[in-house]
């Protein structure tokens, strides 16, 4: 294979992602090049702190805390791995407006900023690039780009957050509470300091609007995806799922709901919360730090994409692929010929999600001496109840009983779960989590 001249990057950030970056295209140099026929340099790195002592492959005199330096450095391709809205839209939107192309890993900046982004890329006559935005190192913005573009993708879902799967896995496995299992995380590295994006479901909900926003050919707004984190799950609805058949999981989920009359853009219901899987499930078995992505495609039905969905290398992994995708032409060819960006897509269509029908479980907590009563006590409150109940599981040792219902709009299941709750003498709150449900069960 012919090689090409070598590439010259400005790493703007060189922390868990950028030193994964620096390790792959340093030491796997000649192998990437013997295989794609591209070399990377990089000529000048941005950090914060030039005095920390760092475990990368560069040189003392690359690294600058200026990015105005790192801006007029002699560069061909910019990689963002700084994160956040700030410095990071900064570098990008400047680098975009010299008509450098960017590969950058930032969910936040693309969901808040995703179409200001585009447009400058477009109004610079050139490129970006994000395939380790969503779910690290799994590849999901590729197939979403090309392999499923004869299809209309009726939805998208996933399990898109590492920290807060290894959350509720460690919850389960290790019986751990919620603040446990949330500090085992920081102590391995999974976690953030403050880890209040990932648990709130905003992170979740992040890498949802990008992902979204390709899949069903609509401008997402952040904003408007309904979301509800981990933070007030309890162990008791962990275990009594699992003994139901079901593992709890945060799920981010897009879908069209409504068949739309030709040339209609269709209602789209958008929601990160809690969820049941059914065992049977594709995205049921994702535990630790996994991620998943479920795409159902009207042309090819259902595909599935799962990996480590963090971490410096995996994500690295998809940086360095982005990279080689701007180095032979491929990554600009794919943006100028697809209209599926948000600064060239229309405005989504938002169904209310109270509008929205699921299953859901429902919890009812008794005094332990209300125990032998609890069945009969439900079943007599429930009686007149236009809710379907597809099933109910007794738990005497934790004084629970749980319904699974057919599907129902929150809002009526809300009024529903109210009015049996007040013919019942119970100890705490009902719970209500959706469930999913294995295809054909
Ligand atoms: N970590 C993951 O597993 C993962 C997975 C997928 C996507 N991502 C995305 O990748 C991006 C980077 O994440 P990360 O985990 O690598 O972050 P990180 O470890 O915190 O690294 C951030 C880097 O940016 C530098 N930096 C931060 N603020 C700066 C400023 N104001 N001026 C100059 N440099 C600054 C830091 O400098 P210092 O080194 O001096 O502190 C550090 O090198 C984020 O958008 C994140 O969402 C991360």
């Amino acid at each position: 294979m012919r090689e090409k001249k070598p590439l010259r990057v400005a790493l703007a950030g060189c922390g868990t992602v950028g030193s994964g970056v620096g390790e792959i295209i340093v030491n796997r140099a000649g192998e990437l090049a013997a295989r794609t026929g591209v070399r990377f340099e990089v000529g000048c790195v941005l950090v914060s702190d030039v005095t920390r002592k760092r475990e990368v492959p560069f040189p003392a005199e690359v690294f600058t805390d200026d990015p105005q330096a790192l801006l007029a450095s002699e560069y061909d391709l910019l990689v963002e791995v700084i994160g956040g809205t700030d410095i990071a839209r900064t570098v990008v939107l400047e680098a975009l407006a010299a008509g450098k192309p960017v590969v950058t890993a930032n969910k936040a900046l693309l969901a808040l900023h995703g179409a200001e982004v585009y447009a400058a890329a477009r109004a610079g006559g050139t490129c970006v690039a994000f395939e380790a935005s969503c779910a690290g190192g799994l590849p999901i913005i590729g197939p979403l780009l090309r392999g499923l573009q004869a299809n209309r993708v009726r939805s998208i879902m996933g399990i898109f957050n590492s920290t807060c799967n290894f959350v509720l896995t460690s919850m389960l496995d290790g019986g751990m509470s919620y603040g446990d299992a949330v500090q085992e995380a920081q102590r391995l590295g999974y976690a953030e300091a403050d880890p209040t994006l990932d648990v709130s479901g905003g992170d979740t909900a992040h890498k949802l609007c990008v992902l979204a926003s390709l899949a069903l050919g609509s401008n997402i707004e952040y904003e408007r995806i309904a979301r509800r984190g981990i933070d007030r799950l309890q162990l008791t609805d962990l275990r009594i799922a699992r003994e139901m058949g079901y593992s709890c999981k945060l799920v981010g989920i897009g879908r069209r709901l409504t068949p739309a009359p030709t040339g209609q853009p269709q209602q789209l219901y958008l929601a990160v919360r809690p969820t049941l899987i059914h065992c049977d499930h594709l995205l049921a078995g994702l535990s630790g730090t996994r991620s998943g992505v479920l795409v159902d495609g009207d042309v090819v039905g259902e595909t599935f994409y799962s990996g480590s969905g963090a971490g410096s290398l995996p994500t690295a992994s998809a940086v360095v692929a982005d990279m080689i995708e701007v180095a032979t032409g491929s990554a600009q060819a794919t943006f100028n010929q697809l209209c599926v960006y948000n600064d060239c897509t229309p405005p989504a269509d938002y169904v209310d999600p109270e509008e929205a029908e699921d299953s859901y479980y429902v919890r009812f907590s008794f005094a332990p001496h209300r125990r032998a009563d609890m069945l009969a006590d439900v079943d007599h409150a429930w009686r007149d109840n236009p809710v379907k109940r597809l099933q109910t599981h007794v738990s005497r040792d934790d004084h629970v009983v749980v319904a699974i219902t057919a599907p129902v709009k929150p809002k009526l299941l809300g009024a529903a779960v109210r009015s049996v709750a007040g013919h019942l003498q119970l100890s705490d709150e009902p719970v209500m989590l959706p469930v999913l449900e294995a295809r054909g069960s």
